[in-house]
């Protein structure tokens, strides 16, 4: 049922059978890497979670492999929470939450060399509290790393009232671990809106790293921006967003310099974990949550996809970037190509003459000061009224009326789909654009839409119900100079019936 589902992606990784959500684990050993997810095999709902795992040699294609981490009697009875992979002098060590009578501890699983056979150690659960005195809203999900000759721990939360926080531990075993203190509090109203809750009451999936490729703790240059502190904002139970501190992590704490949305699709990326890889790259893998309700994903038979690894750079204004990893190439198929062109508002869409809804797009455009480049994807064949398909979705690029090196990128997906009962809500965020020029990448596999503009990601979800896959392209406002468009079918990762490895 699942697999015929036509809003199942293709070249996305999905689970098997089932539910799911956050990666966990990522990382790269011998030259393979290693996905493990938070994974109901049972049904669409987050219920008893395991920790599913698939491995790759090329972070395109993937092959199942038996459940790693699963309930059992004592602190993970109720679930095996979101964690990370270490590499414990050799040995392949799980740090993960355990969830039991409504609360996460966090436990610990060792691997055999193989990753075969994962065993829960006997001090679990190897931090018995929270601190004590302190009045958190939750407390779970861990980002663990070797300092010198300790380990030390990051274990995401938050205190009532104040705002989010990551809580900081000490070990030299990854058994016994000493609290420090937390590694600082967000204030819960502040953030790019001004809203409210922006950074939520608790962090999940905190992800501190150095994005230079250095150790954590190292001394760093002058520069005073290159650390990095991930987070997925959450609202007394509402998942709102991924967002990011810079600042600098040094001693026992770190000191913010800015928040930062890391991708303009907000619920729709989250819980985002990244590693190292052996070729020095920071990847990252995010949760692509669903936008249709609990029971149309029970009914569909699946539920959440995993993004694209994407790598993640540090631009020259202190912030992040990212781009799809380059592998992902490999999957492109049959190509169309279009001239360069000028497009004007308000005329007639340019005939692309690509079509399909497993693609990938790469466009260089040159925007004019109000300019707005309109382009539509799934769209339907049959028009409505003026003659625009019943259903689309579409993205946009806008450059501000002064010009400037500044605009905005805008995914509408008001009419993506005539289901009623579905997310469609708009997405934006600021995009720069020096002298107007944008490089635009789109990865679109069917229910999944990954857009990044310029290295600004904004990911969602979209389920359209007619089947439409024609590709448009117009200049809705003012004069755009297409440079290039180049277009590419994505063939699929899974063929035929998924077997899990021995
Ligand atoms: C984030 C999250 C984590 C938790 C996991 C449970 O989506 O809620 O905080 O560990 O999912 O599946």
């Amino acid at each position: 049922r699942a697999e015929a589902d036509p809003l199942r992606p293709r070249f996305h990784f999905v689970s098997p059978a089932g539910w799911l959500n956050d990666p966990n684990g990522v990382s790269q050993w011998n030259g393979t890497y290693h996905l493990f997810y938070q994974y109901n095999p049972e049904g669409a709902f987050h219920h008893h979670i395991q920790w599913g795992h698939a491995t790759s040699t090329d972070l395109v294609t993937w092959s199942d492999h038996p459940v790693a981490l699963a309930p059992s009697e004592g602190p993970d009875a109720e679930g095996c929470w979101s964690g990370v992979l270490v590499n414990d002098d050799g040995t392949p060590t799980l740090v993960y939450s355990g969830r039991a009578g409504e609360r996460e501890l966090a436990c610990v699983a060792v691997g055999s060399a193989d990753f075969s056979s994962w065993t829960k150690v006997p001090e679990n659960p190897v931090i018995a509290a929270p601190p004590a005195g302190v009045d958190i809203t939750a407390y779970r999900d861990h980002c663990v790393w070797r300092e010198g000759t300790k380990w030390r721990q990051l274990v995401g939360s938050g205190i009532r009232g104040r705002g989010g926080t990551a809580f900081l531990y000490e070990s030299a075993d990854l058994r016994a671990w000493d609290y420090i203190g937390p590694l600082f509090i967000g204030d819960a109203s502040q953030g790019a809106s001004g809203d409210t809750g922006w950074t939520g009451t608790m962090w999940e999936c905190v992800d501190l790293f150095r994005v230079d490729g250095r150790p954590l703790g190292t001394p760093s240059s002058a520069d005073n921006a290159s650390d990095v502190l991930v987070f997925s904002a959450w609202n007394d139970g509402e998942t709102l967003h991924p967002l990011y501190w810079t600042g600098r992590y040094s001693g026992d704490s770190f000191e913010p310099a800015g928040l930062h949305r890391l991708d303009y699709g907000g619920r729709f990326f989250y819980a985002p974990q990244s590693f190292l890889d052996e070729s020095g790259r920071r990847i990252m893998f995010g949760w692509l949550q669903e936008g249709r309700s609990d029971a149309a994903m029970v009914e569909a038979g699946w539920s959440g996809v995993m993004s694209l690894p994407r790598v993640a750079t540090l631009a020259d204004d202190g912030t992040l970037r990212f781009a799809p990893v380059p592998e992902i190439k490999k999957l492109r198929r049959d190509t169309v190509s279009l001239p360069g062109q000028v497009l004007t508002g308000a005329g007639t869409p340019a005939d692309t003459g690509v079509s399909g809804s497993q693609l990938d797009l790469e466009l260089d455009i040159q925007l004019a000061p109000g300019a707005v480049l309109r382009l539509g994807l799934l769209g339907s064949a049959d028009g409505g009224a003026n003659g625009t398909p019943k259903e689309e979705t579409v993205i946009e690029l806008c450059r501000a009326a002064e010009g400037g090196d500044h605009g905005t990128l805008r995914l509408d997906r008001t009419r993506s789909s005539l289901d009623p009962t579905v997310d469609v809500e708009d997405k934006s965020g600021p995009l720069p654009m020096p002298e107007g020029r944008v490089h635009l990448r789109v990865l679109l596999d069917r229910s999944a839409l990954e857009i990044f503009a310029n290295g600004m990601p904004l990911t969602a979800r979209v389920y359209p119900t007619l089947g439409g896959e024609h590709v448009s392209l117009a200049a809705s406002e003012g004069t755009v100079r297409l440079l290039s468009l180049d277009a590419w079918t994505m063939a699929e990762i899974f063929e035929g019936s998924r077997t899990l490895l021995p």
